[in-house]
C-alpha cells in the first residue's frame, strides 16, 4: 500500500452506497485493510479509504467513499443490500435512480448482496437479484465482509470494468 505517488497511473473514485446497516463500512475495511470490526458503529460524516492495486500492468489507486452524496465524479459504485433484509433489496431501485441522477452516465455499478454468511436468515434469493441486475445492466456479486468471501473479487471486477 506504500506505493509512491509517482508510480500511480490512475486514481479511481468509487462510492459504496445502500441502506443503513447493510455492511458498507465493513466491506470497505475488508477490502482496504482486510479487517472486520465486531463493534462497528454507524458511519457519520464523510469518509474514504484507499487501496492501490495493479490491473493489467497499471497501478490504480482506488479512492473509496463510504457515504451517500459523494456520487459526483465517481467512476464506479458498489450498491449494497443485505441478503437477510428484504427491504434493503427493495430499496435498490431507488439507489440506482439516485446514481443515475447524480453520477456520470458512464458510472459502472455492481450490485452487492452482503452478509452471504448468514445462510439461515436469507430473505433475498440469488435469482431475484440476478434478474434485477440483468434488467438494470448492473454487475452482481454476493459477498461476506465477515469472512471475506468475494469482497476482493467484487472490487477487482468493478475496477477492471472502469479500466
Ligand atoms: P451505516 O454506516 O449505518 O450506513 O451502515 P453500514 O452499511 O456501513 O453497515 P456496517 O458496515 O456498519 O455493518 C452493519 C452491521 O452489520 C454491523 O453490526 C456489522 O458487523 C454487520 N455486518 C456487516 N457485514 C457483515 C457480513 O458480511 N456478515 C455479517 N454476519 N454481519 C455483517
Amino acid at each position: 500500500e506504500n506505493v509512491p505517488e509517482s508510480r500511480i497511473d490512475y486514481v479511481y473514485k468509487v462510492v459504496v452506497i445502500g441502506d443503513s446497516a447493510v455492511g458498507k463500512t465493513q466491506i470497505l475495511s475488508r477490502f482496504t485493510k482486510n479487517e472486520f470490526y465486531f463493534d462497528s458503529k454507524s458511519t457519520i460524516g464523510v469518509e474514504f479509504q484507499t487501496r492501490t492495486v495493479t490491473i493489467k500492468g497499471k497501478v490504480i489507486k482506488a479512492q473509496i467513499w463510504d457515504t451517500a452524496g459523494q456520487e459526483r465524479g465517481a467512476l464506479g459504485a458498489m450498491l449494497v443490500y443485505d441478503i437477510t433484509k428484504r427491504q434493503s433489496f427493495d430499496h435498490v431501485a431507488r439507489w440506482v435512480e439516485e446514481l443515475r441522477a447524480h453520477a456520470d452516465n458512464s458510472i459502472v455499478i455492481i450490485l452487492i448482496g452482503n452478509k452471504a454468511d448468514l445462510v439461515d436468515l436469507r430473505a433475498v434469493s440469488t435469482e431475484d437479484a440476478v434478474e434485477f441486475a440483468e434488467d438494470q445492466g448492473l454487475f452482481f456479486s454476493e459477498t461476506s465482509a465477515l469472512n471475506g468471501d468475494n469482497v476482493d473479487s467484487a472490487f477487482f471486477r468493478l475496477l477492471e470494468q472502469i479500466y
